[in-house]
């Protein structure tokens, strides 16, 4: 039936679409996941698609924020032969979308989403978000809701997908929705013992090493894949990357197996948040006719980060999961070299792996003023980050998307990246002949090409200015705002329909 979207335009088209996740802004972000997901869903309900989001209940989600007028609604939930109880507290955010919370004190009242305060993976996690999943497929049972697209994120969420595709229990209109899988990182695949394959209610012909079984384990993110109408991840150069071994985390051939139904969708981002000429959590705004705001907010930079206050020293920021993916242990065999042999600053905020936050932050007693770090998670020094500095440092060892480059490219602020993933995607190389391009790349992932990408991009700063400037208005006009992704996930949908029409007549046949 045709609906209105927000401007009042008819919608020919629009998808009832459950979302399950388990993270999503602002009720709950350990990373990208979150930003995507509350902005591609807010976009989609935005054009006049029904967007339903199922997310869990954590104990960190301010109850402000999920505050609603609807009450809270006592949920059972079938796992295997485990009967469990849940709350569910729901709120309407904007026209069409919704969204439920997953009220279940047993997983989700913890402090952290997914590991404790020491980086442990809570033991339980399988049974975690496989509940979460089979929770918001029991929702549409009990509201209703009949989706025709179920898009899973990530391992976490996988488990819809099986239970989507294997059992559709008294609820036969689940039966007619198609499954979509986004893989945000390949290196999460969220692998288990055995044990817990029971309780999750999985058929036992599934614990296959085509489907769920992984060395003798559970792989979940497996399983998602294998059970997905349509699998997409975030960037089409990681597309490409994992179907190769170097970067599939053992995936490759699954992903090859899905042919043209694997497919790569570059992540947008959104700019109500994340644009400096309206970014209400930074000293002062700017936009590339005026960037007198920009100095400003290196100037505050420069103080909260404890860095000597010279306007002319260029401030390389950083903003990371301390984690392997990031390549921050190659950029600790260079970063003093860097400082001791070029005249610039570091900005770093981050944390996650316990030896590189020890390591980074113990570098502003030894580079007193010139390396400032905050070990910890603070989105507003994240805003001040962008804004401040000059250069953006993102030496991934690999990159499904990357999300803080394209705000760096907004923030003037231009980005040396290794050519990996998303970050190949969305960085175009400078030209020192010409002076085009939007920042700096390198190719190999070691300590001597982080230092002399730095080193290009500071001499660049110092010696060309007239080209860095340039560049830092091109990269300001750059748009990755959600419209172009959000039509690519609408393909994507279609496409899904379509793929699982011919899968249930090959079926009925
Ligand atoms: P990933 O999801 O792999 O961590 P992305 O670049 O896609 O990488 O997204 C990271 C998001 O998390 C960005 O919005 C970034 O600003 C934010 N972020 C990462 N670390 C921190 C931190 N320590 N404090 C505040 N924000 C952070
Ligand atoms: C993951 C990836 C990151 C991506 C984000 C959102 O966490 O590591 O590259 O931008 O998901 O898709």
């Amino acid at each position: 039936m045709p609906v209105n979207n927000i401007k009042g335009e008819i919608m020919k088209d629009p998808q009832n679409i459950l979302f399950i996740v388990s993270e999503s802004v602002p009720f709950a972000k350990s990373g990208g996941l979150a930003d995507v997901a509350g902005a591609l869903s807010g976009k989609l309900a935005e054009k006049g698609h029904r967007v339903t989001v199922v997310m869990p209940y954590y104990a960190g989600i301010p109850v402000e924020l999920t505050r609603s007028p609807e009450p809270p609604f006592p949920m059972n939930v079938w796992m295997g032969n485990t009967e469990e109880w849940c709350l569910v507290h729901s709120k309407k955010i904007q026209k069409n979308l919704h969204y439920y919370f997953i009220d279940f004190q047993k997983y989700f009242f913890r402090e952290g989403l997914y590991h404790d305060h020491a980086m442990h993976d809570y033991e339980d996690n399988p049974k975690r978000f496989a509940f979460l999943s089979q929770a918001a497929l029991y929702l549409c049972k009990t509201k209703q809701i009949k989706p025709d697209i179920v898009h899973a994120h990530d391992w976490q969420t996988s488990a819809a997908l099986a239970y989507l595709k294997t059992h559709h229990w008294d609820c036969p209109f689940l039966g007619g929705a198609a499954g979509v899988l986004t893989i945000h990182n390949i290196g999460y695949q969220g692998k288990y013992p055995r044990d817990a394959y029971e309780y999750l209610g999985f058929r036992e012909k599934d614990f296959v090493p085509e489907i769920f079984e992984d060395h003798g384990g559970i792989n979940l993110l497996k399983g998602g894949i294998h059970f997905a109408d349509i699998v997409n991840t975030v960037s089409p150069s990681y597309a490409n990357e994992t179907l190769t071994p170097e970067y599939s985390h053992g995936l490759d051939p699954l992903l090859r197996k899905k042919g043209d139904r694997y497919i790569g969708i570059l992540n947008g981002v959104d700019y109500a948040k994340w644009d400096p000429s309206c970014d209400t959590l930074i000293a002062r705004t700017y936009h590339t006719r005026n960037m007198e705001g920009k100095k400003q907010c290196k100037a505050i930079l420069q103080k909260k980060m404890d860095l000597y206050r010279q306007e002319q020293i260029p401030v390389i920021g950083i903003i990371s999961r301390m984690a392997a993916q990031k390549g921050l242990h190659l950029l600790a065999k260079s970063i003093e070299a860097i400082v001791n042999n070029m005249q610039v600053q570091f900005a770093i905020l981050g944390s996650g792996d316990k030896n590189l936050e020890d390591y980074y932050g113990s570098l502003p007693r030894k580079y007193p003023g010139l390396i400032g770090v905050h070990i910890g998670y603070d989105n507003v020094l994240a805003h001040a980050v962008e804004a401040g500095a000059d250069l953006f440092l993102m030496p991934s060892l690999y990159e499904p998307c990357g999300l803080n480059q394209i705000y760096s490219l907004r923030y003037g602020t231009l980005p040396v990246v290794r050519a990996t993933g998303g970050l190949d995607d969305t960085v175009e190389q400078y030209d020192e002949s010409s002076g085009t391009g939007t920042g700096f790349k390198f190719y190999d992932a070691t300590p001597r090409a982080i230092f002399d990408t730095v080193g290009w991009a500071v001499s660049t700063y110092y010696d060309r200015p007239k080209h860095y400037r340039a560049m830092q208005e091109r990269a300001m006009k750059k748009d990755f705002s959600w419209e172009e992704s959000t039509l690519r996930y609408e393909e994507a949908y279609r496409r899904a329909k379509e793929v699982k029409k011919t899968y249930d007549i090959k079926h009925t046949l």
